[in-house]
């Protein structure tokens, strides 16, 4: 069985974290994923506290297990959304955009451990240095927000920066990628594109379609020029972007043309005018399962890859 010191840090068993997902980790694929034995997070994305109290309620109903919240720090909430993970004593928090350093020591008092996302070896090391309990370095092959480097870069270098464990997202999907990110040095891994396949994860049936039928250049990064690239299914709303960008249109404009267009898809099944934040690895996507199927190929892949190694199983 494949354990990292992952597991013991967080009270899980395997090492796989569901990543938060605005619009799509809502209680049910979030207690899915802890229940079967990975770390489910819910994605507060710029919801109001109220929703994020009702979906930890909803959780607890469901499972006992750990689970965690991913704040988004520029969110106008995230000082009511902190409190509530505080109140709730959540056992696992991770932050997106901004540095989660002033709440570290409230969020320690209760037992929080605090896992912020990096794109880059120097944020990881100011990180560190403001005492969170691990990372998440996550390469530009992942869906959502996106930085510069790739995962297979990047990994190895945030590992070789800092003294606390590092998980590696962008880019896996099973078993091979499982044991990809242990051989960089990591001690896990987050996963959102795959999670959004899962028959727990309510996003509208029309991403799940496209998800299923996409190859492995069907995604596209748009806004560079806003400083906040997405990684995207291309459609029509993309090729605005790209054209729009082209022409040199401010920033501003770009930043307006995506405002609730991941909403519009996620949940309204708008595929061509919505924002269809997915990975790479939407090319492997064969097919709709259970979390707690999805977590099961992964563990087992990982150790029939492990086998088949030279040198594996000696
Ligand atoms: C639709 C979608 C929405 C996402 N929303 C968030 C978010 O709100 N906060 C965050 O920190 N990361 C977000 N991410 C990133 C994931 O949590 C995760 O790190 C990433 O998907 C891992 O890469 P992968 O897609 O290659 O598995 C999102 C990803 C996707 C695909």
């Amino acid at each position: 069985m494949i354990r990292t010191k992952l597991c013991d840090l967080l009270g899980i068993e395997y090492p796989i974290l569901q990543g938060g997902m605005a619009w799509v980790s809502t209680a049910e694929l979030v207690a899915a994923v802890s229940e079967a034995g990975g770390l489910g997070i819910i994605g507060s994305g710029q919801a109001p506290p109220e929703w994020l109290e009702e979906q930890v309620s909803k959780i607890r109903k469901i499972t006992n297990k750990p689970f965690g919240v991913n704040v988004m720090l520029m969110s106008p909430y995230a000082d009511q959304v902190m409190d509530i993970v505080i109140r709730e004593r959540i056992p696992v928090v991770t932050t997106g955009a901004g540095n989660p350093g002033k709440y570290v020591a409230g969020l320690k008092e209760v037992g929080t451990k605090v896992i912020p996302v990096v794109p880059s070896v120097a944020l990881a090391k100011r990180m560190e240095r403001s005492g969170v309990d691990a990372i998440i370095a996550e390469g530009g092959e992942s869906g959502g927000h996106v930085g510069e480097q790739n995962t297979m870069p990047l990994v190895p270098q945030v590992v070789d920066a800092v003294n606390i464990p590092v998980i590696a997202a962008g880019g896996i999907f099973d078993g091979r990628g499982l044991v990809a990110a242990l051989a960089l040095g990591a001690v896990g891994v987050q996963m959102g594109t795959r999670f959004m396949c899962a028959s727990e994860c309510v996003i509208h049936d029309n991403v799940k379609k496209v998800l299923l039928k996409a190859k492995d250049r069907d995604t596209v990064v748009t806004g560079r020029s806003t400083g906040h690239p997405v990684r995207v299914i291309k459609n029509k709303l993309a090729k605005r972007f790209e054209e729009l960008e082209m022409l040199g249109t401010p920033p501003e404009e770009l930043e307006k043309l995506g405002v609730g267009k991941l909403r519009a898809a996620m949940v309204d099944g708008d595929i061509e005018y919505g924002s269809v934040m997915a990975g790479q690895v939407c090319g492997m996507i064969k097919k709709i399962q259970p979390a707690k199927e999805i977590i099961e190929d992964i563990i087992t892949g990982a150790e029939e890859v492990l086998k088949r190694l030279p040198g594996g199983g000696n």
